[in-house]
């Protein structure tokens, strides 16, 4: 059953009415001056997330892949702010020099203190900065100067950034951290690679998304003996566009080739809609937090999408979404 949105005038004075309906299964989302500010929820759901935060460790992923435009950092953005609706802890680290995820979430001129280069080049703990929590869930931001890991980042210290980051994650008890990958930079890709667990893989169906699921299983072997396990956890297929012969072509072959892989795949995906992600950028907001009656052409079907994804990945990662437990 879908969530409603109630304002807090209309809560007050239909309470029964509302608590019949939430009794039935329905979760109310409370809005006061537009901005949704808690929510009402079956007791049942309250409980499958008390259990799900209990059960799960915390748990760090990259999203990776060479191919530039592949959607990485986009998702970054949206997994981080819908899985912290649904009432998870959520890190979300920009790890590319081109700080785009950053920009997108309203925060630009970052000052070089708080990127993770004191971490990677000084030694320093990796710190969490409170002012770049603008949408629910936490941020290490970027800036371009990230770019100076490539001369300056020394073997002795690469494992400085794993650790740092694993440290600042317990201390916050984050249920998941996401770190949004550079597609360029090989150190810095190779640090997002050794920091995580698990890398998920956004790809799109054109002929450098399929050549880049080789390029990928080349460079997780390249990893491997510096982060044993890594491994690619899922597949999400981004960019899909069903007027397009070479794009459908190109879905059917990635479906094939992940299937032969044995690896999850988002199948159902995300389509393309140019007005939606650029709105959402421009906006400083990710795209499911932009209210629906801006009106802009295809936003609903996005978030829809969105919010599949986010349900499927939260199944991968084995955290009961199946169960239920958006909001
Ligand atoms: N489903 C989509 N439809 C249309 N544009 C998209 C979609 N997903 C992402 N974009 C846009 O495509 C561009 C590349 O996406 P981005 O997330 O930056 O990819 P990457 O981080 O892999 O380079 C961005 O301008 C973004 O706003
Ligand atoms: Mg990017």
């Amino acid at each position: 059953m879908a969530a409603r949105e109630i304002n807090v005038r209309a809560l007050r004075e239909g309470l029964a009415q509302a608590l019949t309906e939430v009794q039935s299964g329905r979760r109310l989302i409370v809005t006061q001056h537009r901005q949704k500010i808690a929510a009402v929820v079956p007791i049942k759901d309250l409980l499958l997330l008390q259990r799900a935060k209990e059960s799960s460790p915390m748990s760090i992923h990259t999203l990776f892949n060479h191919a530039g435009g592949s959607a990485k950092t986009t998702t970054v953005r949206e997994l981080s702010y819908q899985l912290s609706k649904m009432g998870f802890k959520v890190l979300a680290v920009d790890l590319d020099s081109q700080a785009n995820l950053s920009e997108w979430l309203g925060f630009g001129d970052v000052p070089r203190e708080h990127t993770v280069l004191p971490t990677m080049l000084d030694r320093k703990p990796l710190e969490v900065h409170p002012q770049y929590n603008a949408h629910g869930f936490d941020l290490i931001p970027a800036n371009l100067n990230l770019v100076d890991i490539e001369d300056r980042l020394a073997t002795p210290e690469i494992f400085q950034f794993r650790n740092a980051l694993r440290d600042v994650a317990r201390e916050h008890q984050y249920d998941f951290v996401f770190i949004d990958a550079s597609p360029s930079g090989a150190k810095l890709s190779q640090q997002a690679c050794i920091a995580a667990d698990s890398i998920i893989c956004p790809v799109m169906p054109t002929v450098k998304g399929h050549t880049s699921l080789v390029t990928l299983n080349s460079l997780i072997d390249r990893i491997n003996p510096l982060n044993p396990g890594l491994k690619v956890s899922m597949y999400l297929l981004t960019n899909l566009n069903p007027t397009s012969t070479m794009n459908v072509h190109f879905q059917g072959e990635l479906r094939a080739r992940i299937e032969e892989l044995g690896v999850p795949l988002f199948s159902e995906g995300i389509r393309r809609r140019e007005t939606v992600y650029e709105a959402a950028s421009y906006m400083m907001q990710p795209v499911t937090s932009l209210e629906r009656k801006t009106k802009i052409h295809g936003l609903k079907e996005a978030q829809e999408e969105l919010q599949q994804m986010a349900e499927f990945v939260l199944g991968q990662l084995q955290v009961g979404a199946e169960q239920g437990v958006t909001l």
